[in-house]
């Protein structure tokens, strides 16, 4: 699978960069999606909205205490422990970022949730370390973008899924090439291609739930909630302004690529959407 492989490899180099350590460490203490906000809350408060964000999630899972969930794309895990600690969750994460894993299971062993939440590595394109029908739930929070066989991935969620399982999906869909502008066509490009992100280049707004829906999924009606997180675009557009205009003036936009999505999106609003997918592994 030498398209996969190379996938795998341009995620690991974005993940590595600097700026992507950095800015997720710091701003984010580590957690690397954006936030949930209701009318009057302040865009720069980006913990508790991504708390709020992943209190979505688990309510769309809507599983029992105690339910076996597959966190596809864990990072350092502060989603999966949320998912445990507020919902009762028994949480499995994979992702494909060592260093995110030996953190993942350092914060866990702090806050007391290894029995609830546990880390291995993994490609989510291939869970054959997991039975058929391991899961009463699968989620994924903005890691599919990432995927270079989105029918491969969905095929095995759907796999390690029980019969009457739940997916739920943090997804950005976008804006078919041919209703973009030159510029925005260029800059949603550049922000897919550097920031890794094949599976978000290819599918339009409608695709996902297509997909859903040929791997044998029973598809919900999708949710655009982007209302939701642009205070969040908003302030990385403002913090990004300045490191974006200087990489770009030395020729070195691939040291800026998250200072440059945040401009970029946050400019070409028309282009993406944010969305939650919820389905069901028909009975
Ligand atoms: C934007 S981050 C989100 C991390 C985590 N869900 C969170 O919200 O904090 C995307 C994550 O997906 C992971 N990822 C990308 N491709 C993957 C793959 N093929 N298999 C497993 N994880 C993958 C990345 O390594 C990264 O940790």
């Amino acid at each position: 699978m030498p398209e996969r492989d190379a996938n795998i490899k341009a995620v690991l180099r974005y993940y590595d960069r600097t700026e992507s350590r950095l800015g997720y460490l710091y701003l984010l203490r580590g957690t690397k999606h954006f936030g949930w906000y209701e009318a009057g809350d302040s865009g720069w408060r980006f913990s508790p909205a991504m708390r709020r964000m992943e209190h979505q999630l688990g309510r769309r899972l809507g599983l029992d205490a105690g339910s076996r969930v597959l966190d596809a794309g864990c990072g350092m895990g502060e989603v999966a422990r949320t998912m445990a600690a507020d919902f009762g969750l028994d949480v499995t994460g994979i992702d494909i970022l060592d260093f995110n894993l030996d953190e993942a299971r350092r914060r866990s062993e702090r806050a007391e949730l290894t029995s609830s939440t546990r880390f291995v590595e993994g490609d989510y394109h291939d869970l054959s370390q997991f039975e058929d029908r391991a899961f009463d739930g699968v989620y994924t929070m903005e890691t599919f973008v990432h995927a270079a066989d989105p029918e491969r991935v969905l095929a095995e969620f759907h796999r390690v899924l029980r019969p009457g399982g739940r997916l739920v999906m943090f997804e950005y869909s976008r804006t078919p090439a041919e209703q973009l502008e030159p510029v925005a066509r260029a800059a949603f490009d550049a922000v897919c291609e550097l920031g890794a992100m094949p599976a978000w280049h290819r599918l339009n707004h409608g695709d996902l739930e297509n997909l859903l829906a040929v791997a044998s999924f029973k598809v919900e009606p999708v949710e655009d909630v982007t209302a939701r997180m642009l205070p969040m675009l908003r302030a990385f557009a403002a913090l990004g302004r300045v490191p974006y205009a200087t990489a770009r003036r030395l020729g070195k936009t691939e040291k800026a690529v998250n200072a440059m999505s945040g401009v970029e999106m946050w400019k070409h609003q028309d282009a993406w959407r944010y969305n939650i997918y919820t389905a069901t592994k028909n009975a």
